[in-house]
């Protein structure tokens, strides 16, 4: 017998995603984003998320089937995330999972969202090392997690973020310079012709005394704002200010990571989530990993966002480990822990 399809629903945030893998290997994936209709708000509205998954839910995993060449029969198990996240997102996204688990009579697994950014990566590059540093950083999360086998050993959590998310000070930051929403990818084309040496913006938590594994990002925040007030009248340099910005982040983030990957002797380094697609956390990142002999991993950019394959991923990996499956009245668990 071959290895089971497992079908994989993500709906944690403003992505509805649905996303097929067989033994390991990604058949078809599909992702519908509400960012558009978030826009004008500057962030994620829970309600209009919640909606906008009611509405893409069925489409999206047709299309995900259809990219795969399969039915909905051919599925053996479904996966789901159900949390952390934003409550009424995650209700929908259940529902539905459930639904199909049930109608097609096949179990159901539920995902934390974070080890679904873990298995990302396994779908392009192959089964993670154990153990392996991963550092997700999004417009939620900023955090360092030490994986072993994630199928049976609990992630653990080094540190996270104290305050604002890394993609949440992109976001914020673009926002104060006049650049458009989602803010990451607007400050990383605006930097292209900047000077990352033009503002002196602090290096948060990297002294010394301060917990190697936390992270924080809101006094960046408002040093990039003081900044951009001392122009008031003037024409903002903002390629100055965002190469600036981008490189005060990318280097927080890839010193904590390697300096975390040298002090539990973990020789792999994973970088997922929206903000692994920086341009220049990704050229600092291959830089140190590659002066301290770490391998780094960085997913495809579609995989590094929120998917549904992900999910699968995890849910494939439960499923041939010979994990029990969840009751049909599971719960979501919007602030689950790790
Ligand atoms: O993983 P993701 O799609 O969603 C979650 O937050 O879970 O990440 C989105 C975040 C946003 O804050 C966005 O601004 C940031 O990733 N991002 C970037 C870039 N592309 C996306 N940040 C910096 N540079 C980029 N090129
Ligand atoms: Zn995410």
């Amino acid at each position: 017998m071959g290895f089971p399809v497992v079908l994989g629903i993500e709906s944690s945030c403003d992505e509805t995603g649905a996303g097929l893998v067989r033994g390991g290997r990604l058949l078809g994936h599909a992702v519908a984003s509400s960012m558009d209709e978030h826009a004008r708000y500057g962030g994620v509205v829970p309600e209009i998320a919640a909606r906008a998954h009611v509405h893409s839910f069925t489409p999206v995993v047709q299309l995900a089937l259809e990219q795969a060449g399969l039915r909905a029969r051919d599925i053996d198990a479904v996966a789901v995330t159900t949390g952390p996240g934003l409550s009424g997102a995650l209700q929908v996204g259940l529902a539905g999972a459930k639904a199909l688990a049930y109608t097609l009579d096949v179990p159901l697994y539920g995902v934390h969202h974070l080890a679904g950014h873990v298995a990302a990566d396994t779908l392009e590059h192959g089964p993670l090392p154990n153990p392996c540093m991963v550092l997700i950083v999004s417009g939620g999360h900023t955090s360092l997690l030490l994986v072993r086998d994630l199928a049976r050993d609990p992630i653990q959590h080094l540190g996270d973020t104290l305050d604002d998310a890394a993609g949440e000070c992109f976001d914020k930051v673009a926002r104060v310079f006049g650049l458009p929403y989602p803010g990451g990818p607007a400050i990383d084309r605006a930097a292209r012709g900047g000077d990352a040496g033009a503002v002196p913006f602090p290096r948060p938590l990297t002294g010394p005394r301060d917990d190697p594994y936390a992270f924080s990002f809101s006094g960046l925040k408002t040093a990039a704002a003081r900044w951009a007030e001392r122009h008031a009248g003037s024409p903002l340099p903002v390629a100055d200010g965002s190469a600036a910005l981008q490189e005060a982040i990318a280097d927080v983030l890839t010193r904590k990571a390697v300096a975390a990957c040298r002090a539990h002797g973990v020789d792999t380094l994973v970088v997922v989530g929206g903000v692994a697609a920086n341009s220049r956390v990704r050229s600092l990142a291959e830089q140190r990993c590659g002066e301290a002999g770490i391998t780094l991993r960085v997913p495809p950019l579609k995989l590094c966002t929120d998917n549904g394959a992900m999910i699968a991923a995890v849910g494939d990996l439960l499923v041939r480990a010979g994990a029990e499956a969840a009751p049909l009245d599971v719960s979501i668990d919007p602030s689950a822990p790790l």
